[in-house]
């Protein structure tokens, strides 16, 4: 069986696509903002990324680590929380300046750039932190047959409950084409 934190890994790649089209569409587009796209991203960003995938690693997989012996004060864990919560921050500044930008504010439609472009950046240099450093420690120290099992299943329970891998897949295909990655 592979290691469940694959389907972290996995998540990414969702994650990683629909920050393609953030650059493609918002960022590197100059005039007006295609704001039902912007919509349909900070709502799978919101939903997905930070809903199913971020709840997935502050309620499983941090806190197994932390059993494991991981500081969640300092060192890597503290770090990615911290990473968690900027997105948030720019995704609410999104947020609130939709409206504004839905009858042709200005200031609103470089807010929703900017803080698009603060999450592209930040959200693309936490994934490679996670594959390439966290993701593989926690190989190293969940390695045991009960700690895998034990974090397929809360894995396998979150998208029994939540659905939110399935439906946000489709909207992602939709909105990117199902080109795979
Ligand atoms: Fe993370
Ligand atoms: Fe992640």
């Amino acid at each position: 069986m592979e290691h469940p934190v694959e389907v972290l890994l996995d998540e990414h790649r969702l994650i990683e696509r629909m920050l393609a089209e953030v650059e493609t569409r918002v960022l590197n587009s100059g005039g007006k903002l295609p704001l039902d796209f912007v919509e349909t991203a900070l709502d799978f960003f919101a939903g997905f990324a930070d809903g199913s995938h971020h709840h997935k690693e502050e309620r499983v997989l941090f806190p197994m680590l932390e059993a494991a012996g991981m500081p969640v004060h300092g060192g890597p864990i503290a770090v990615m929380l911290h990473e968690h919560d900027m997105g948030r921050r720019c995704l609410a500044a999104v947020r609130n300046s939709l409206e504004a930008a839905r009858t042709g504010s200005e200031p609103a439609t470089s807010t929703i750039r900017a803080a698009f472009a603060e999450y592209t950046d930040l959200l693309r240099r936490h994934i490679w932190k996670e594959d390439n450093i966290l993701f593989e420690m926690a190989k190293v120290q969940l390695s045991s047959e009960a700690q895998r099992s034990e974090m397929q299943r809360l894995f396998e329970e979150e998208a029994k409950a939540t659905g939110l891998r399935v439906r946000y897949e489709a909207i992602l295909n939709e909105v990117a084409g199902t080109a795979v990655y």
